[in-house]
């Protein structure tokens, strides 16, 4: 049976290969197959100027270690991986896909330090590269059945951030019996053999269990969501919700003068727009922390424009607060802990907050099968084929999994309190704001878009965008709306001694 190994030409297990691309994820190395949202990327002509040269010298180095592509095609695989790493640090950096010198001098230290850490030098990155692009391609043919040879070569179908590597993986998949190229009809076709169906099964597992698929999503989301106005899509998906958030928060004592962390601040609905820094007053502080360089933007727009003087910005995860222990008198995550570790990130929430201080959290529902609204069963259909035809879920799990907020906070917290019984209305009356949510932002559906290849999936969105607005001229509003149970979990922090020890608290923070 056809192995991944072969392909990568390596002595790398399954297991290793799935290090490697966690390692190449956890330092920002990473290969873009969603690319961007649909705005234009913007790479400065001098960011790239000097890159040429930085890039060969790397490409000495890879083919002093044996390269598999021709030494030709290692060229465009470094650039490859250089600009994705480049244009994802910017997006991260500075909400936006605008790369500047710095980004690329940021992406060709990472991809060196990467390379350093690895045992296998730099055959890591060719791995690392043949894995996800033999991916996409294998995932292509999977999908069209077979492809005309032109298509394939030009890669615009599936590829097409990809410049030129074509003809030669070609012949090396076709040495190696994973793809075969037969003269059918009108031309050569390129299709998989069975050998090429095991490795893509192989391929695609090693992406799932490597948080690579998970990593798409996530970069995805956060690109989507830069080129919206994220306030004003929130309050058309969600009916209501400032209405309920309040009713949440009325429900935990802030206090005038209180240390305050909201964690997954996003655009500053809660710390800014409901008057959580107000509570505080100005003896407290409020400590607004996110990953979302562009939502911490809008936040700081308006704590600039509202003049509010104690609210403190940081860009962080929930999972690794950076912060000491006991810094906060309460800590409070308002639906962002479905984007984490939850586990990770209520123990992180219990270190912080003083003993006895208030941890809560407020989350979506656990189960969100967007079919309830019934104007989306019909529209979503499409996607109803594809997870038929690939005998694969409809949707993602978008809250957490059913009882791990609950577990995680009598883990870590005392007098606990659940309420799972807190309604929230989903709404598709706008159709573009939906679609933006759950489908565009990757959130939902990642299971199935991460099969459709590049061109069909945007094809996909855009022929979804244009029923979804024909179809909410036929419906009626209440079938464009459904209601979910929400949950909500409270606690108390414990003492110092009781909790876990933390190597987070030297985090450098980003304050702004
Ligand atoms: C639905 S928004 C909620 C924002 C805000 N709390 C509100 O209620 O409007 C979820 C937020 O969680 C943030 N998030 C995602 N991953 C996170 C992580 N690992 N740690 C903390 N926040 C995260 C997102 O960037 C986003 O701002």
């Amino acid at each position: 049976m056809a192995d991944f190994t072969v392909l990568v030409d390596a002595a790398v297990t399954e297991e290793e290969a799935i290090q490697l691309i966690r390692d190449s994820l956890g330092m920002g190395v990473v290969l873009d197959t969603w690319m961007n949202g649909e705005q234009e990327e913007d790479i400065s002509p001098d960011a790239l100027e000097g890159l040429a040269e930085a890039e060969r010298a790397r490409v000495e180095s890879a083919l002093a270690m044996g390269a598999v592509l021709a030494p030709s095609n290692v060229l465009p695989a470094v650039h490859e991986i250089v600009m994705a790493t480049a244009l994802y640090r910017a997006q991260q950096r500075k909400g936006r896909r605008v790369v500047d010198r710095a980004d690329v001098a940021d992406a060709l230290e990472r991809v060196d330090a990467f390379v350093g850490q690895q045992r296998l030098g730099w055959i890591a990155l060719r791995t690392l590269y043949l894995i996800i692009s033999a991916h996409e391609d294998f995932n292509a043919l999977a999908y069209y059945g077979s492809m005309r040879l032109d298509d394939f070569l030009m890669g615009n179908l599936h590829r097409p951030w990809s410049d030129g590597v074509f003809r030669t993986q070609l012949a090396h998949y076709q040495r190696l019996g994973l793809v075969s190229v037969d003269f059918r009809g009108q031309g050569d076709m390129v299709m998989l053999t069975d050998g090429g169906r095991a490795v893509l099964d192989q391929l695609r597992r090693i992406l799932e269990r490597s948080g690579e698929l998970a990593w798409r999503a996530e970069a995805q989301r956060w690109t989507v969501f830069g080129e919206l106005n994220y306030d004003a899509v929130a309050a058309k998906i969600f009916p209501g919700f400032n209405d309920r958030t309040r009713d949440y928060l009325s429900s935990v004592e802030v206090q005038p003068g209180m240390q305050v962390l909201e964690v997954g601040c996003g655009t500053g609905r809660v710390t800014i727009d409901l008057g959580l820094a107000q509570q505080v007053g100005d003896t407290g502080r409020v400590v607004a922390l996110d990953p979302a360089r562009t939502l911490l933007d809008h936040l700081e727009g308006k704590r600039e424009a509202a003049g509010i003087t104690n609210v403190q910005v940081v860009q962080g995860r929930a999972e690794q607060l950076p912060f000491p222990d006991d810094t906060f008198d309460v800590t409070i995550a308002v639906v962002s802990l479905h984007f984490t570790d939850v586990e990770q990130a209520v123990a992180e929430m219990a270190r912080v907050t003083k003993p006895g201080g208030l941890v809560t959290a407020w989350c979506p529902p656990p189960e969100t099968d967007v079919r309830r609204i019934p104007m989306v069963a019909l529209w979503f259909r499409p996607l109803v084929e594809l997870a038929d035809r690939w005998g694969l879920p409809f949707g993602d799990r978008n809250g957490l999994p059913p009882g791990s907020l609950e577990a995680a906070f009598r883990r870590h917290l005392s007098s606990v309190r659940y309420d799972s019984s807190i309604p929230t209305y989903v709404s598709a009356a706008d159709p573009d704001s939906f679609l933006a949510f759950v489908l565009k932002g990757g959130a939902f559906f990642q299971n199935l878009l991460c099969r459709v290849p590049y061109a069909d999936r945007w094809q996909l969105i855009h022929r979804l965008e244009t029923m979804g607005r024909e179809l909410v001229r036929y419906t009626d509003p209440h079938e464009q709306l459904a209601t979910y149970q929400t949950e909500a979990a409270y606690g108390r922090a414990p003492a110092a001694r009781n909790k876990r020890e933390s190597e987070n608290t030297s985090q450098e923070a980003i304050v702004t």
